[in-house]
């Protein structure tokens, strides 16, 4: 197998190796950041203010300082010299986790059914200014990983679609919001981490699975390219300050400690000017890491609380002993530095005001050792969630697809008897918080489970605002069932009502929390709680049935869809703390839908293709997890098999019509090509720090928490001080050729510059088409533009482009979208560079996937 992986490579003019097989080739040394693409003067001050460390606050700022010793999920370490308090990491990509007085929005996989860029950017202030009030310093999200290669997949909802152009244009937006507000985002997690099962040893052993290592998923490099780093590459064009590194392993080389993912994808093809932070606990190797490219260890401890770390005080010795060039650790600082004044934190920073712990006003200072150490205020209960309700309900609103309606909708709200059944409709018994970290699907389910979470601060269910819109706009009768398995009052309520509201869902999460036997990952795509016989139920005795879906993905329907009674279907996904207004303002006709399916609905599981990994298949070794199926995932896999969804991809309906005329293709005049040629300049220092290792022993002036992580060291004896057992190999034994070259280094032919070479981003044509509104009322269309790229490798086709375009009642406008190079290029393993194929090809303008009214080819 290793002879096979390492004959397909090969080296190519600028002297890298590289592959089309599923391997990660080594590369270092790690680059060093440079200042470019908008972070020039961010760069300079970072290099101001590290200029003016000591090695030890240094090392300080590139590791956390132990998991639950602040009030952060992590903190940095500190330079109180300087009055700068550590840097402050809190989840997650829907709002702040572990804190109350903040709003709870709409998860990722909404924002993407909205279509909506302008949307995206707005959550992402609005996330990115709650952070910045309750002085969080980097907000851990949004997330492209996972895309959503299995529709299983247990965060799939915490990101946005399964396809890389949508998930690329709503992370780029997210980031640039949040950092606008003032906030460093760290988009995660890189890469290639597209389920829960196996990602941590220790989490599967809890689970009963006898691993020794984490899973490794197999990406051969122009799936990389194509699929899992597109959006990454778009956030580092929009000035990323973070990126997450990934618990699993990639081609079998961890996440966070893998040279060609992190130096070689991240640093310099993208040439990403930010940091790099582990996952929490993701961090299993010191000197080889910092090789590798890792910048920030988090939460700073080996495993969670033990009181060790890879870096801390050993990173302190591997640069006092030489190993690690100082240059390297400069460079994790300037980068976690640069970020900070990107985002102008240092003009907006306040002290952190909530604890992660308790949501006491008093409370242990280092809640991992107790209040013995230190009782203190750890909780100003700072209000940070005011006047978001209005835009969390728009963006609900706009993001719930109509798959389905044969005439019943927009209701009128004077209906005589509106039925609304199923638990989903109500409240969870335990309280809208009841759960930890919303790991329980109890009443109406509004946002998945896991870390990627935030306290609801009130959450309006969908029978409340039922209800009360039925009130307003009349008096007809209302009543609701939620017990989902009370058939006999289902049934006697159904029959009487002029509508039926069937309200179901389907929950999953992360990993380290299980439902219902779910451990993270769904165990199948059936409908939870008995959803199915609840709609069957219903729809038996009702003719005039609606189904309102709240899931975190697809799900199965294919037993109930067609079922004559059922006369309209809605999925709301994950809509956050103003579910029940969004989903009334689509049902009374208040909000006109627009939202289309950022997935594929599948009549069965297998027509997805990319099975997700159960079960062990490698004995006690990495579960192996092999990307074969590329790039076909979602539509892609559907298009090849020649499989009908339902329900395609980029699918949903209005309640007006729109019609489609008039395609023009301008070829615009774009410069040639030209890869990047030419060298880095060397490596450098801003300081050198003083190389005397008693300077660098534990200060008598700290007063020593228990198992917190600190820089300094406890014995000048480098054996001693690092408790290495090993302390001492012949350096030549493990670190890697070239990892401590300084000298200049020959820069990426598709890179230059952040996010990849310029001519990648240049627009080479512009797609133009007409488009009515037909109806009857105003409404917004999605218009999405496809391309085949012709080559036999190629999906049938790949979205390129949309646009959201308001129309009132019988108004025209014009639709125009770009395509840039990179849109029409496929990835050379060869080259190593984007290269358009010799193959024709064909745009596709239309109102999904599948219903592609007009195409021409590309001149
Ligand atoms: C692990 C999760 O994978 C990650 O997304 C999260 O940010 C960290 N835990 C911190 O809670």
């Amino acid at each position: 197998m290793k002879a096979l992986l390492w004959a397909s490579l090969v080296t190519s003019t600028f002297g890298a190796t590289h592959n089309d097989e599923q391997y990660s080739p080594p590369f270092y040394p790690s680059p060093w950041a440079k200042g470019e693409g908008g972070w020039a003067d961010a760069h300079q001050k970072a290099l101001d203010f590290v200029s003016q460390l000591t090695l030890a606050e240094k090392v300080n700022l590139t590791t956390g300082n132990g998991w639950m010793q602040h009030h952060c999920v992590g903190e940095t370490g500190s330079v109180p010299r300087l009055g700068f308090d550590g840097i402050c990491f809190q989840d997650g990509p829907l709002g702040i986790r572990f804190a109350h007085y903040v709003s709870s929005f709409p998860a990722g996989i909404n924002v993407a059914a909205t279509w909506d860029r302008k949307l995206a950017y707005t959550r992402g202030q609005a996330m990115g200014k709650e952070f910045s009030d309750k002085g969080a310093d980097v907000q851990l999200g949004p997330v492209s990983g996972p895309i959503g290669r299995s529709p299983e997949g247990g965060r799939n909802w915490e990101g946005f679609s399964p396809d890389p152009v949508l998930t690329g244009v709503f992370t780029a937006e997210t980031v640039r919001g949040m950092q606008d507000a003032g906030v460093i985002t760290s988009l995660k997690h890189f890469i290639g981490n597209e389920q829960e099962h196996f990602r941590i040893v220790r989490e599967a052993n809890g689970y009963g699975f006898n691993i020794s290592e984490s899973a490794s998923t197999q990406i051969d490099d122009k799936t990389m390219h194509e699929l899992y780093l597109w959006p990454f590459a778009d956030a580092v064009r929009a000035g990323v300050g973070s990126i997450m590194c990934s618990y699993q392993q990639i081609n079998n080389s961890y996440g966070c400690a893998n040279s060609y993912t992190m130096n070689s994808l991240l640093k310099n093809e993208l040439d990403f000017q930010g940091f790099v932070v582990t996952d929490w606990g993701a961090h299993g190797t010191g000197v080889a890491s910092a090789f590798a490219g890792l910048d920030v260890s988090m939460p700073g401890d080996t495993d969670l609380g033990s009181g060790f770390s890879y870096w801390g005080g050993n990173l302190t010795i591997a640069v006092l002993n030489g190993t690690v060039p100082e240059w390297r650790l400069d460079d994790m600082a300037v980068r976690l530095m640069s970020a900070y004044y990107k985002v102008g934190r240092d003009k907006l920073r306040v002290p952190v005001n909530f604890n992660s712990w308790t949501k006491h006003t008093y409370g242990a200072e280092h809640a991992m050792v107790g209040p013995q150490h230190g009782y203190d205020i750890v909780n100003q209960h700072v209000d940070v969630h005011r006047g978001q309700s209005a835009l969390i309900r728009k963006i609900g609103a706009e993001s719930t697809v109509l798959l389905k309606n044969n005439g019943v909708l927009p209701l009128s709200g004077t209906e005589k008897l509106t039925a609304i059944i199923g638990e989903d409709a109500g409240p969870n018994a335990w309280g809208a918080n009841g759960c930890e970290d919303r790991s329980c699907d109890n009443g109406t389910l509004a946002t998945g489970w896991g870390s990627g979470t935030a306290d609801y601060p009130y959450l309006i269910t969908p029978a409340d605002a039922i209800q009360r819109t039925i009130l307003d706009k009349g008096d007809g009768l209302v009543d609701l069932v939620t017990h989902n398995w009370a058939y006999d009052k289902i049934q006697q309520l159904a029959s009487q009502a002029s509508v039926a509201l069937v309200f179901v869902n389907a929950d999953a999460g992360e990993g380290f929390l299980a439902v219902d036997g779910n451990i993270g990952d769904r165990n199948n795509l059936t409908l939870w709680k008995n959803g199915e016989e609840v709609i069957r139920q219903t729809a038996s005795v009702c003719n005039n049935t609606v189904v309102v879906m709240h899931t975190v993905g697809p799900v199965l329907i294919n037993s109930w869809y067609d079922h004559e009674n059922i006369k309209a279907i809605l999925w709301a996904g994950l809509p956050g703390q103003e579910s029940g207004n969004a989903i009334a303002d689509i049902l009374y006709g208040q909000v006109n839908p627009g939202a289309k399916s950022p997935f594929t609905w599948g009549k069965d599981r297998e027509s997805y293709g990319a099975p997700l990994l159960y079960k062990q298949n490698n004995g006690n070794e990495a579960p192996q997890i092999d990307f074969t199926e590329g790039v076909f995932i979602d539509y892609r896999a559907f298009d090849k098999t020649n499989t009908t969804p339902i329900y395609e991809f980029g699918h949903g309906l209005s309640y007006t019509t729109f019609s489609y005329s008039d395609l023009q293709i301008q070829k615009l005049d774009a410069a040639p090509y030209k890869p990047t040629t030419g060298y880095t300049s060397p490596a450098s220092s801003p300081s050198n720090s003083s190389k005397t290792w008693s300077e660098y022993l534990f200060p008598e002036s700290i007063r020593k928490v228990p198992l917190y992580i600190y820089p300094y060291l406890n014995s000048t004896d480098p054996k001693e001080a690092s408790a290495d057992r090993h302390y001492g190999l012949p350096t030549d034994q493990y670190i890697p050729a070239g990892a401590t070259n300084s000298s200049a280094q020959p820069l990426h032919p598709a890179g230059g510059a952040p996010g990849g070479n310029a001519g990648l981003w240049e627009e080479v044509y512009k797609v133009t088409a007409t488009i009515t509104n037909t109806g009857t009322r105003p409404g917004d269309e999605v218009v999405q533009v496809y391309l085949s790229l012709g080559g036999p490798d190629d999906p049938q086709i790949v979205l390129r482009g949309f646009d959201k375009i308001a129309l009132e009642t019988g108004q025209t406008k014009t639709f125009s979208a770009v395509l840039t190079r990179r849109d029409i290029s496929n990835w050379d393993p060869v080259t190593q560079d984007w290269v358009v194929s010799e193959y024709p090809k064909t745009v596709f303008v239309g109102s999904s996937s599948r219903k592609l009214h007009l195409n021409a080819a590309l001149p």
